[in-house]
């Protein structure tokens, strides 16, 4: 009876053992986890330089809101832009979602009024909306938008060619002489563009920087290396999720974004990013 005793005791001893292990593997993968969740924006400053510009210019990109925010949400991402005095922003897609929360896009459009906006639908705008409507609700608001069109913008002593294509078409159907064509002057060329996996066509374009969103930054980055796991239209461990990057003497910029999910996943190691770009002259 006694040695029965023992051995109940020396079983509750090892489920106890492996219980602790257990609650201390939670805890630490919770802690992991809640450590990355995306509880932040992360300003991220970029400057490139040109002869053709005059002055130094202040872009703020924008992209992929996706709704993710709330009113008090919304009402720090404005005063965050605001902070940087931009002279122009640039949204290149994502900016609206037709299923849920549709008037947050333009909670945050209210709060960017009188800054020139520019913009070009990405592929939630694209399969989901009537964009005849969606177009005419962000011009209510100032938006430019330049879907398969293109703007000379005067900035003080500059002047910006700005194009944008849509995602309607896949790339094959934008033939590079196509998109070549919106562009018509000596100006420093922009061109507006959500996918940043169009490589093959960016390299043919005759402009000197590209501004995509698209990637979400990868979605989750592993961290202490910081690699991004995934991506929209690259699937994993994707190359092209955000920064600078070279194509054949262009520059493609890309955002990772303003939402904070995807689907109902949070981002993990990647915050939610508003970029702010300098433009300046070479001469300086
Ligand atoms: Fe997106």
């Amino acid at each position: 009876m006694a040695e029965r005793i023992v051995a109940y005791g020396k079983m509750n001893d090892v489920k106890k053992n492996r219980f602790k292990w257990i609650l201390s593997g939670v805890s630490l993968a919770g802690g992991a986890v809640t450590a990355g969740l995306p509880f932040r924006t992360d300003l991220t400053e970029y400057t490139l330089e040109d002869d053709r510009i005059q002055d130094d210019l202040t872009i703020v990109i924008l992209s992929d809101f996706h709704n993710d925010y709330n009113e008090k949400g919304i009402q720090r991402l404005g005063t965050m832009v605001r902070s940087l005095n931009p002279d122009l922003i640039l949204m290149p897609g994502d900016m609206a979602e037709e299923h849920h929360h549709q008037e947050r896009t333009f909670e945050f459009l209210e709060q960017l009024k009188g800054i020139p906006m520019y913009y070009s639908t990405g592929n939630h705008e694209e399969y989901r909306w009537d964009l005849t409507e969606l177009k005419d609700r962000f011009r209510a608001y100032g938006v430019v938008v330049l879907d398969e069109k293109k703007e000379l913008v005067q900035i003080k002593r500059t002047t910006l060619e700005i194009a944008g294509i849509s995602c309607r078409l896949n790339m094959s159907s934008f033939m590079p002489a196509a998109v070549n064509e919106l562009f018509d002057s000596d100006h420093y060329r922009i061109l507006l563009s959500h996918k940043p996996n169009w490589i093959e066509l960016y390299k043919q374009i005759h402009c000197d920087l590209v501004v995509c969103g698209h990637a979400h930054g990868g979605q989750w980055h592993i961290p202490f290396v910081d690699i991004p796991v995934a991506a929209p239209s690259q699937g994993i461990f994707p190359k092209y999720t955000d920064g600078i990057h070279d194509l054949n003497g262009v520059k493609m910029l890309i955002s990772r974004g303003l939402t904070r999910h995807y689907h109902g996943i949070p981002r993990l190691y990647n915050n939610p990013e508003i970029v702010f770009l300098k433009l300046r002259s070479k001469a300086k």
